[in-house]
């Protein structure tokens, strides 16, 4: 198993991994209209934002995890609300008749431009981690996220963010493992930090 720099011709393998662990750590397959939707907005860009802060755990063949972000959340939105999700709209508009609760949400958030909330701006990197099951409770979350971090370092950023579902307890003790502390809770989700630098 090796950790190393994603590239473009993961994105089949990217795209399935986000759907097999995207409804609180779960499979979200029974809950998206198609395999490719919840990867359009929470996996893909970042490879072609920034790929040198995306990563994959290589089975010698293909990826069975990811760890993606963006050491600026800033640019990433703004790139996000003028290239990215324009063009993923024409999949994906607001008049469609979504199928599931969890569908909708995502039909929401494509439409919506993307904003970092005032108290997430000292942390201005972000990041999403998703491990196959097989492949989870082994060490490599915890390896992924320290090249993770080194990486948003070298490019300057004090620090990191990213948000969680309440119901993702396995998850929520991993960041804690890793040094995250709580910035806020909000009805579904747990907002955590971690500064890198003073
Ligand atoms: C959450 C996830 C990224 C953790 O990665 P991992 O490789 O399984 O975790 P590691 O083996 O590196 O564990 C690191 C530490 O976190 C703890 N940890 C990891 N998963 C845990 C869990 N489900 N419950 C409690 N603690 C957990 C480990 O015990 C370990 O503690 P230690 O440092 O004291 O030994 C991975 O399990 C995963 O991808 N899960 C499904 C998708 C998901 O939920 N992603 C996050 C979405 S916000």
């Amino acid at each position: 198993m090796n950790i190393r720099q994603a590239l473009l011709s993961d994105l089949p393998y990217i795209y399935d991994i986000c759907r097999l662990t995207g409804k609180n750590g779960k499979d979200s397959s029974d809950l998206i209209r198609d395999n490719y939707i919840i990867g359009q907005y929470f996996a893909a860009p970042y490879l072609h934002f920034e790929i040198d802060t995306c990563f994959v755990l290589d089975n010698g063949s293909i990826p069975l995890g990811y760890i993606l972000g963006t050491s600026s959340t800033m640019l990433f939105n703004e790139w996000m609300n003028t290239s990215w999700l324009p063009s993923v709209r024409k999949h994906y508009n607001s008049d469609l008749i979504a199928t599931t609760d969890f569908d909708k949400f995502l039909i929401d958030i494509i439409n919506q431009d993307c904003e970092i909330p005032g108290d997430l701006i000292d942390y201005p990197a972000h990041l999403h981690i998703d491990l196959l099951p097989a492949v989870q409770n082994r060490g490599y979350g915890k390896q992924m996220m320290k090249k993770f971090i080194a990486a948003i370092t070298d490019k300057g950023s004090k620090g990191v963010h990213l948000s969680v579902a309440l119901k993702n307890v396995g998850a929520i003790e991993f960041y804690k493992k890793n040094d995250f502390f709580e910035i806020r809770k909000d009805s579904g989700a747990l907002f955590f930090g971690l500064k890198t630098a003073d």
